[in-house]
C-alpha cells in the first residue's frame, strides 16, 4: 500500500490540516520533518532524519497514538498516518528495521475498512429521507451505537396529518434539521419529541425506544411508503388528539402523490380528508394573513408567481417566516432561485418538507399579464 501526496489539492489540505493541527505539544522534529516533507524539499529532510536517526520509533509512535485519537475524523487520521507512513519508510532505510511500517499498514487498513462502513451505513439510511420531508436524526450517533439504537427516522408527513406546523415550529422545534441538540436528557424533562411523546398524548418516550429508534427495523415500511399506511389508526388517533382523518374521503381510496413522488396535501385538504389542530393548547388565538402577494417577475421566461399568505399562515406561524426568512414589506424580498436552491427564501421550505423546485409550474402559476383580483403587487426590481 503506498499512501504519498502527489496532487497540489491534497498538498493544500495537507497544509491547513497542518496549520490548525500545529500543536504546542508537536515536537520541534515533528514539525521541521512536516515543513520539509510538504514542500518536497528532500535534501533537508534526509539530513534531518539522519540527525534525528535515534528518536525516529518514537516519533512514528506519537503519530500513531494521534491518528487513532477516538476525537479525530477520518481526514484527520489519514493525514497523521501518512506522516507516519514516511517517516516509518525512511526509518526502514535509515535504521534498517521494518516494524514500525508494517504496524501502520495494518491501522491504516482498518481505519479504511471504518471509514467504507460509514459510508456504506449513510447510503443505508438515504431510503428514508427520499420520501420528502421524513428525517433521519443522528447527530448522537455513538451514543446511540453504545446504547444499542437504531438511528430515529422521524416521519414528518406523519404528523402533518394530525398538526399543523405552528404546533411544532417554532415553540418546540426550529426549522432547522440538527439544529436543536434532541437527546435522551431532554426527552425526560418533558421537551422536544416528549411534550407529545408522553404517554398520554402519543407513546411515551421513556419506553418502546425501538419505536423512534426504528431505522433499517422491519415494519417501518409505513413511514416511508403511502401505499402501506393503517388509515384504521390513524383515524383513532386524529379522533384521540381532535383532529380529521376521513379516508373514506380519498380519491379512489388513495392519498394524491404529485408527479415528483410528493403528498399533494392542498388536494387532501380541498377533498377535506384531513383537519389537523393547530395548537396543543386551547386558549391557543391563531392569526392568519388573509391576502395574496403577486410577484411580477422582471424575467421575461417565466410566469408570474403568486403567493397565498393565507395558505402559508394557516399552517405556519408569523414568526416562523418574519423576519428571519422574508422581511414583512412588500417588494422588500429580492429572490433569486439559485438563494431558493440553496435554502433561503421559499426553499427553506420548499425541497425540504413542502413540493419541490422541480414543479416550476405550481409557483410560476400566473400567465403575464393577467390580473389577480384583490392581490399586493411586489413588482421585482431587475
Ligand atoms: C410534530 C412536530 C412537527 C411538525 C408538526 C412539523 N415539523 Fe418541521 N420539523 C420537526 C422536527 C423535529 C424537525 C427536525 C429538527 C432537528 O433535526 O433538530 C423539523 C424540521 C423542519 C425543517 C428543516 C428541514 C431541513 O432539511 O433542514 C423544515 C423546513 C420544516 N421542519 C418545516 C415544516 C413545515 C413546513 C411543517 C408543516 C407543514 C412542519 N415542519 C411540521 C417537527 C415538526
Ligand atoms: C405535537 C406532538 C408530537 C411531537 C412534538 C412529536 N410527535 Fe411523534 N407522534 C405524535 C402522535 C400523536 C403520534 C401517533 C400516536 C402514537 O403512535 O402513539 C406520533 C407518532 C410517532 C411515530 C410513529 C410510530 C409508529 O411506528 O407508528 C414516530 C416514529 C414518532 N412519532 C417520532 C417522533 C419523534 C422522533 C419526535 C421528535 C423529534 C416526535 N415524534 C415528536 C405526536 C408528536
Ligand atoms: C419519541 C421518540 C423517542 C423515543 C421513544 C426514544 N428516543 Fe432516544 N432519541 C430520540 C431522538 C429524536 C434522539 C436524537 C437523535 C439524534 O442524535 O439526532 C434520541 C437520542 C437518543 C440517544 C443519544 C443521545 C443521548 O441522549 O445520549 C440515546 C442514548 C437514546 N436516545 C436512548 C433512548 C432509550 C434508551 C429509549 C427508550 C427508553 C429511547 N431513546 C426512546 C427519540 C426517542
Ligand atoms: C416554491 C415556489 C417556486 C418554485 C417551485 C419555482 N420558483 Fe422560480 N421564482 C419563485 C419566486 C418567488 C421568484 C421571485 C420572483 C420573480 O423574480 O419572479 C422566482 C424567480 C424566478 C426567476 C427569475 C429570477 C431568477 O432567479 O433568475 C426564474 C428565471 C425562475 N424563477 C425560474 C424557475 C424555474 C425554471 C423553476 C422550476 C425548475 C422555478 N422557478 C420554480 C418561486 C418559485
Ligand atoms: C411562509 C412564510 C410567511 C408566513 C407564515 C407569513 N408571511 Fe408575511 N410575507 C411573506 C412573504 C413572502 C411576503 C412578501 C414580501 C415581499 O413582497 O418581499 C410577506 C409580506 C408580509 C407583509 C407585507 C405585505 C402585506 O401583506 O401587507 C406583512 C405585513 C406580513 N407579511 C405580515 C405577516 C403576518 C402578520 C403573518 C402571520 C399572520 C405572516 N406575514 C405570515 C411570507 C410569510
Ligand atoms: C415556512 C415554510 C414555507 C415557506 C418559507 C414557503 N412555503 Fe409555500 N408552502 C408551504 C406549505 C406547508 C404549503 C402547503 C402545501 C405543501 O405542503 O406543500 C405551501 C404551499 C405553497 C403553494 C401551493 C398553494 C397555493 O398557493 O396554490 C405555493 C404556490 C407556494 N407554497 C409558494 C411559495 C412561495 C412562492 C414561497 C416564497 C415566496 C413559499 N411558498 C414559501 C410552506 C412554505
Amino acid at each position: 500500500m503506498k499512501f504519498i501526496l502527489h496532487s497540489t489539492a491534497l498538498l493544500t489540505a495537507a497544509f491547513l490540516i497542518f496549520l490548525s493541527y500545529a500543536s504546542a505539544q508537536q515536537s520541534s522534529f515533528r514539525s521541521a520533518f512536516i515543513i520539509n516533507y510538504i514542500g518536497n524539499n528532500f535534501v533537508q529532510q534526509v539530513e534531518l532524519v539522519k540527525k534525528n536517526k535515534d528518536i525516529l520509533p518514537e516519533e512514528i509512535k506519537s503519530l500513531m497514538a494521534d491518528a487513532i485519537a477516538p476525537d479525530k475524523t477520518y481526514e484527520q487520521k489519514m493525514y497523521f498516518l501518512n506522516l507516519a507512513n514516511a517517516m516509518a519508510s525512511m526509518h526502514k532505510y535509515w535504521n534498517n528495521d521494518d516494524k514500525p511500517l508494517t504496524e501502520i499498514e495494518t491501522i491504516l487498513r482498518i481505519e479504511v475498512q471504518k471509514e467504507k462502513e460509514r459510508a456504506a451505513e449513510l447510503e443505508k439510511w438515504k431510503k428514508y429521507e427520499k420520501f420528502i420531508g421524513n428525517i433521519v436524526m443522528k447527530e448522537h450517533r455513538m451514543q446511540m451505537e453504545a446504547a444499542g439504537l437504531n438511528p430515529v427516522v422521524f416521519p414528518h408527513w406523519l404528523h402533518r396529518i394530525w398538526f399543523q406546523c405552528k404546533v411544532c415550529h417554532q415553540d418546540i422545534f426550529i426549522m432547522k434539521k440538527g439544529g436543536n441538540d434532541i437527546s435522551q436528557a431532554h426527552l425526560s424533562e418533558g421537551k422536544q419529541c416528549a411534550v407529545c411523546h408522553n404517554g398520554k398524548l402519543a407513546f411515551g418516550a421513556d419506553e418502546m425506544c425501538e419505536k423512534c429508534h426504528n431505522a433499517g427495523r422491519p415494519g417501518i415500511e409505513s413511514l416511508y411508503d403511502m401505499t402501506k399506511i393503517d388509515h384504521k389508526k390513524i383515524k383513532d388517533i386524529a379522533e384521540h388528539l381532535g383532529a380529521e382523518w376521513n379516508h373514506e374521503n380519498l380519491p379512489k381510496g388513495k392519498a394524491p402523490i404529485d408527479r415528483f413522488g410528493y403528498i399533494n396535501w392542498l388536494e387532501l385538504k380541498a377533498k377535506n380528508v384531513f383537519k389537523p389542530i393547530n395548537s396543543l393548547n386551547k386558549d391557543f388565538k391563531d392569526e392568519v394573513r388573509d391576502n395574496k402577494i403577486l410577484f411580477e417577475s422582471a424575467s421575461p421566461m417565466v410566469n408570474n408567481v403568486l403567493f397565498d399568505h393565507k395558505i402559508h399562515s394557516t399552517w405556519i406561524q408569523c414568526s416562523t417566516c418574519h423576519p428571519s426568512i422574508f422581511a414583512d414589506k412588500l417588494g422588500e424580498n429580492r429572490m433569486k432561485m439559485t438563494d431558493m436552491a440553496a435554502g433561503k427564501y421559499c426553499g427553506h421550505c420548499h425541497g425540504k418538507v413542502s413540493f419541490t423546485f422541480a414543479d416550476c409550474l405550481r409557483c410560476h402559476n400566473i400567465p403575464k399579464g393577467e390580473i389577480v383580483k384583490d392581490a399586493l403587487i411586489h413588482k421585482v426590481k431587475p
